[in-house]
Parts: C-alpha cells; sequence; structure tokens
C-alpha cells in the first residue's frame, strides 16, 4: 500500500498532550510500538501512520489535508486563526491560556499591565486580551519557555497554558488573569477523502 492511501494523524510530539493522545489512540485498538526518534511512526494493525508534531503545526497540516485528523488544543487554533471542523473534544488537556506574573510582582488588576512586557507563544489571543481590557501593554513574542522569561529580565509578565500549575509554580509564577479555557479537540481535515471518512466512527462512536 503506498504512504498516500494511509491515514494520517497528527499529536504533539511532547509537551501536555502527548501521551493521553497516545491512550486514546490505544483505547481505539491503534498499535504504535517505539520507533525511536523517528516522527512518524506507522501503526503496526491498521493502515496509519501517526506524525509527531509540534501543536503548533498541527493545523497548518490538517488543513492542508497533509494530516487526515489532528489532536490539538483549542488554544492553538485559536491562536492560528482556523475553523477546523472538530470531530470531538477530548476528556484531557483542559487548561487555561493565562497571564502569569512572579510572586512578588505589583501586578493585580489587567490594569496594572500597562507599559509591562509580556512574553508570549500567543500573541494573537493577547493582543485581543488586552485589546478588550483597553490596557497597551508590550507583547514580548517567544515561541516556547516563556515562563523562564521574568526571572531572566526578558519581561514582567507571561501569558501561557496552565494545566496542573506545575511548571508556572516551578517559575515562582502566579496565574493572575484568564484569557481563554481549553482542552484538546479532535479535528479533520476539510479535503475529500474515503479513507478518513471510513476510519472517523472509530473516534466518533465511543466519544458521543
Ligand atoms: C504548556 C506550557 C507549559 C505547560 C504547562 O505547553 O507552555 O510548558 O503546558 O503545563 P502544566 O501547568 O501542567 O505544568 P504545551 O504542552 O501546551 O505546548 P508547548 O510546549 O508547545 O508550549
Ligand atoms: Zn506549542
Amino acid at each position: 500500500m503506498s504512504t498516500k492511501q494511509r491515514l494520517r494523524i497528527a499529536i504533539q510530539k511532547s509537551g501536555r498532550l502527548y501521551q493521553s493522545s497516545l491512550d486514546l489512540l490505544a483505547a481505539r485498538g491503534l498499535i504504535f510500538l517505539p520507533n525511536g526518534r523517528s516522527l512518524i511512526n506507522p501503526c503496526a494493525n491498521r493502515p496509519i501512520d501517526l506524525l509527531y508534531l509540534r501543536d503548533d503545526d498541527i493545523p497548518e497540516y490538517v488543513e492542508r489535508g497533509i494530516a487526515d485528523l489532528g489532536i490539538v488544543g483549542e488554544n492553538v487554533l485559536a491562536e492560528k486563526g482556523r475553523m477546523l471542523p472538530i470531530v470531538s473534544r477530548l476528556d484531557f488537556g483542559i487548561c487555561r491560556l493565562v497571564i502569569a506574573a512572579p510572586q512578588n510582582s505589583d501586578i493585580w488588576r489587567p490594569q496594572d499591565l500597562v507599559g509591562r512586557r509580556i512574553a508570549t507563544s500567543y500573541p494573537k489571543l493577547l493582543a485581543a486580551y488586552l485589546e478588550k481590557e483597553n490596557v497597551k501593554a508590550c507583547i514580548v513574542p517567544i515561541s516556547g519557555s516563556a515562563e523562564i522569561t521574568p526571572r531572566l529580565g526578558l519581561a514582567d509578565a507571561v501569558c501561557d497554558i496552565v494545566q496542573t500549575g506545575a511548571t508556572l509554580k516551578a517559575h515562582d509564577l502566579v496565574p493572575l488573569f484568564t484569557v481563554m479555557e481549553s482542552q484538546a479537540v479532535l479535528v479533520k481535515s476539510p479535503t475529500e477523502s474515503t479513507r478518513k471518512e471510513e476510519f472517523l466512527p472509530l473516534f466518533t462512536k465511543v466519544l458521543l
């Protein structure tokens, strides 16, 4: 069978959603054996390839039909402004996008952010929040590891995802304001594909 005929499912290659995504696929009877550092993993019992991607890239792959299905956070879909068809809301990855600041900061209200530097990999969602609150702050765009920036002097606050709270805590940051609530969702490509439709019942039957 050629690669093109195989269903492709994109998941986060590491991070909050990785293990739960694998667990979901395993619960649907799909067997993926450990395959070292390869970013593509053929399913052992079905014509499916698993793609391990950065979560931020998943919407692009799915929108273009390179991946037929993707498991990604609503936070990423919203930041990328993608309206991909959602097959199911999943029962994991429940989190908030928050503005957080160091324990000892003097930021108490959104207005206290005026003139402050906020590091984030969610610049669009943060900009919309600041506009709604009528706050003029300086957004410092970064690709990740926002939590380290206040300690290093790059920013006064961060806007990042909090799920268990462990990462914020490890950096002495306190969540202050919620920008968005989010969870993991299964999205499908808007492009036509018989194989995709054939596999969809596998994900919708039990989850509904
Ligand atoms: C987010 C965030 C933190 C982590 C927080 O990363 O950037 O690294 O989750 O989770 P915690 O509150 O449970 O410690 P995510 O996996 O969403 O993706 P990213 O690495 O692409 O930012
Ligand atoms: Zn990311």
